[in-house]
């Protein structure tokens, strides 16, 4: 099978019957310029939340917004590292004052793709460490306050894992070990917030392709992709494909 079709082979999914059920919630998707992190901004908008998309990149912001605006949403944008904690308290802080001092959704989209394993240096832990672990923490202390006011029990969490937290997969150190730590991560937040009744998952997600993604992959030669393709356990919970 080729690739495109692999990747066109998702269910199509019924918006309409959902309009309004997330009517008055405020929601904030990390990474949402982008992918699934823009998917999933678009998603709550189409159901009735107030949305904030956070994100670095100023490019993708702007066709976003552009992109948002033409399909009639007017969600809020802020040029956040999700890295600087500094940034992430005044970020939300923003959010939570325009929307009557509550957040209810956080949704941690933002990555840094780093596949390195036996070249990986300081720099490329840190950074993974940085953006894809501490920035998803850097979030949840920011909203933390917000979530409480608006009740606990009305709000929740997603952290985005991969499905390359659970198996082991060549040349990807830095980015599993990331990802293995969200796990982890979720874990330890999910017990400390039940206490206010706050829900906090993690999503491992198989190969969707985006273009973070496609910036990784598109790296490789069309013989190397159709290799990795034609493998299909090298993608975790990736459809596998009888030849
Ligand atoms: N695409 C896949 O196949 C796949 C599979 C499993 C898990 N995931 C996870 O899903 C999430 C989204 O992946 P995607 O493929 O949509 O990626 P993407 O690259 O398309 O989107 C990620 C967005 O995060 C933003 N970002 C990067 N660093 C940031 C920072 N420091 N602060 C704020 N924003 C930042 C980028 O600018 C980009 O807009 C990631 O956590 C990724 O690990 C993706």
């Amino acid at each position: 099978m080729s690739a495109k079709k692999l990747f066109n082979m998702q269910p199509v999914l019924d918006e309409s019957s959902t309009k309004e059920r997330f009517k008055g919630k405020v929601v904030i998707v990390t990474g949402g310029a982008s992918g699934i992190g823009k998917e999933t901004a678009r998603r709550f908008l189409n159901d009735g939340a107030t949305v904030a998309v956070f994100d670095i990149n100023d490019d993708a912001i702007r066709n976003t917004e552009l992109e948002f605006k033409q399909a009639g949403f007017s969600p809020m944008f802020y040029s956040v590292d999700v890295s600087n904690k500094a940034e992430c308290l005044s970020g939300v802080g923003k959010v939570a004052d325009a929307n009557g001092g509550v957040v209810h959704y956080l949704v941690n989209s933002a990555v840094y793709f780093c596949f390195e394993a036996l070249q990986a240096e300081h720099e490329h832990w840190a950074k993974t460490m940085a953006v894809n672990v501490e920035g998803v923490a850097n979030m949840v202390q920011s909203c933390y306050p917000y979530m409480v006011k608006a009740g606990g029990k009305e709000c929740g969490i997603v952290n985005m894992a991969s499905g390359s937290a659970h198996r082991a997969q060549t040349n990807r150190w830095t980015y599993s070990t990331s990802k293995g730590a969200i796990v982890s991560l979720t874990k330890c937040m999910a017990l400390d917030l039940s206490e206010q009744g706050i829900r906090v998952n993690s999503i491992s997600p198989g190969a969707i392709w985006t273009p973070g993604l496609r910036s990784v992959l598109g790296l490789l030669t069309r013989t190397r992709l159709r290799n990795i393709l034609e493998k299909p356990t090298y993608f975790v919970g990736l459809v596998k494909v009888q030849k």
